[in-house]
């Protein structure tokens, strides 16, 4: 999923809730999400479970009742960036605004539980990612004077029937969860610690979910889930039980390539798109589905972390570079303008030379239309750290990371001048960050065009001829609005 460790503050937008639902308050969150989209998401259904309880969103701290951070754990410098954030809103709580409530949500929480409270004085509350629906009461209790704490991993939580208030966004595309937790364990990733048991969620729940999206005038969905194409559902509970059902029981099952169609079939125009894939997972079924609708966008992320086998095995990852080359070529021969994304871990454990090497290689052969990379970082009680030794040293591993960035730079560049003189269809998400008289959107493949505004707005689909690019934007002007 991507990652982006980014700040965003939240103003209250698209409110789905009927107005009987909410208690007559008027007390204000304020809530800040770091990690991938999945928080992000998250942190959507917190203001629903809340907005329920009476509070209203502000976009202002200093206003703020209570205060949320959703936190993230997935390398040391995210947990950082939160203790970082902590401090400053030490300093507005001693000097604003005395009466807020902090309260640590999402991953952290989950990792460090009640030692966040010794840990960090100012913390009132720490709630892990399947307890959000606790909050109400975990505020009640800090307001009776007590630290509050709940940190329980469920196997069965999807906040299925919740709807999320969109938060911070553009109204045009919206993240809908489709799984929660990883059964994966890859060697050094904290996910599976964090966010507990994966389990699906209802098909029905997410298809209602889309089609009042459409309703509210949404254009793109993005299903997540920490790996989508194991989605699967049988009725509800962990993924690891579907084998103890019936034939008969497993055939009315539904997977991931299934509910893709579904949710494609809401409307032919609500673009969906989805992360993240995961190469041992991806089946031909949901390459097929995606050539099969149109609107189904032809963009895949598939994190590789590594182009050598040995290392992939020391991850834990469950395939071989050749395996993931294979799947590349599916890729290619099934949806042959597919835009295809990475994630490339540097420097992992025992990382030789030769080993960076075949990372380059592998990028070589796939050239990549983009990807998120980063150097090793070693977490607390996953499998690489309590048993595999983080002997790739800091200067080798920033190093070898520059390497992939410049290459992934290069072959960037070289697939977006492969556009240049072709038509995109666009759907168009606002203003470009450069300049007000440009506006931006992304093609099928997921990259970014930028063109001149004219008359066109958020929300409408566009014919854009590429002009020129750089290895980030493509550029060019709107021949017809569809
Ligand atoms: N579920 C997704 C990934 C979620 S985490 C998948 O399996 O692809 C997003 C990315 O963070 C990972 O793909 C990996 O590249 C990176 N990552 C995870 N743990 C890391 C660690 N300990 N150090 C550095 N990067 C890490
Ligand atoms: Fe982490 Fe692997 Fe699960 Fe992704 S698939 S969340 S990298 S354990
Ligand atoms: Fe996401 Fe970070 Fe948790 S990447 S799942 S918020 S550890």
């Amino acid at each position: 999923m991507k990652d982006t460790e980014k700040l965003i503050d939240f103003t209250r937008q698209g409110e789905t809730l009927e107005l009987s639902q909410i208690k007559d308050s008027n007390k204000k969150m304020y809530i800040e999400s770091y990690g991938c989209q999945m928080n992000f998401s998250d942190s959507e259904i917190v203001a629903s479970i809340l907005t329920k309880e009476g509070f209203s969103t502000t976009p202002n701290i200093e206003d703020a009742d209570v205060v949320f951070v959703n936190t993230c754990s997935i390398r040391e410098k995210a947990e950082q960036t939160v203790r970082n954030r902590l401090k400053v809103y030490n300093a507005i709580k001693k000097k604003q605004n005395p009466k807020m409530l902090v309260g640590v949500l999402g991953c952290m929480a989950e990792r460090l539980k009640d030692k966040f409270l010794e840990e960090e004085k100012l913390v009132d509350i720490v709630v892990g990612p399947d307890a959000y629906r606790d909050l109400p009461n975990l505020i009640d209790e800090v307001h009776d004077g007590r630290k509050a704490v709940n940190v329980i991993l469920s196997k069965e939580e999807t906040y299925a029937e919740i709807s999320p208030v969109r938060l911070g966004g553009n109204g045009i595309t919206a993240f809908v969860s489709i799984t929660r937790g990883c059964d994966n364990m890859c060697s050094f990733c904290v996910v599976p610690f964090t966010r507990g048991r994966e389990r699906s969620r209802d098909p029905k729940s997410i298809v209602d979910e889309c089609k009042q999206l459409v309703v509210d005038g949404y254009k793109e969905v993005t299903l997540l889930g920490q790996n989508v194409d194991s989605y699967l559902w049988y009725g509800g509970g962990p993924k690891k039980d579907f084998g103890k059902l019936s034939q008969e029981e497993q055939d009315k099952s539904i997977n991931f390539a299934e509910l893709l169609a579904m949710v494609a079939e809401v409307s032919t125009s609500l673009r969906v798109r989805f992360s993240t894939s995961h190469p041992k997972d991806m089946q031909d079924d949901v390459l097929y589905t995606i050539a099969k609708y149109e609107n189904i966008c032809n963009y895949i992320h598939l994190p590789v972390q590594s182009g050598n086998s040995r290392i992939l095995k020391l991850m834990n990852r469950g395939y071989t570079r050749e395996w993931y080359l294979n799947r590349i070529e599916a890729i290619r021969k099934i949806i042959p303008d597919c835009g295809i994304s990475m994630d490339i871990i540097s420097g992992f454990c025992t990382e030789t030379e030769e080993d960076h090497k075949d990372t380059l290689s592998l990028m070589e052969a796939v050239k990549y239309d983009f990807g998120y990379m980063f150097s090793y970082s070693e977490r607390p009680n996953t499998q690489a750290q309590r048993k595999l030794n983080d002997d790739v040293s800091k200067e080798t591993k920033k190093r070898r990371l520059q390497e992939i960035i410049d290459l992934q730079m290069k072959h960037a560049f070289i697939r977006n001048k492969e556009q240049v003189g072709k038509i995109h269809k666009v759907l168009i998400e606002g203003v470009s960050k450069k300049s007000k008289e440009e506006l931006f959107g992304r093609n099928s493949q997921n990259t970014v065009i930028v063109f001149p505004r004219e008359h066109y707005k958020p929300g409408d689909y566009v014919l854009v001829n590429v002009e020129d690019c750089t290895s980030a934007t493509l550029k060019g002007k709107v021949t017809k609005i569809i």
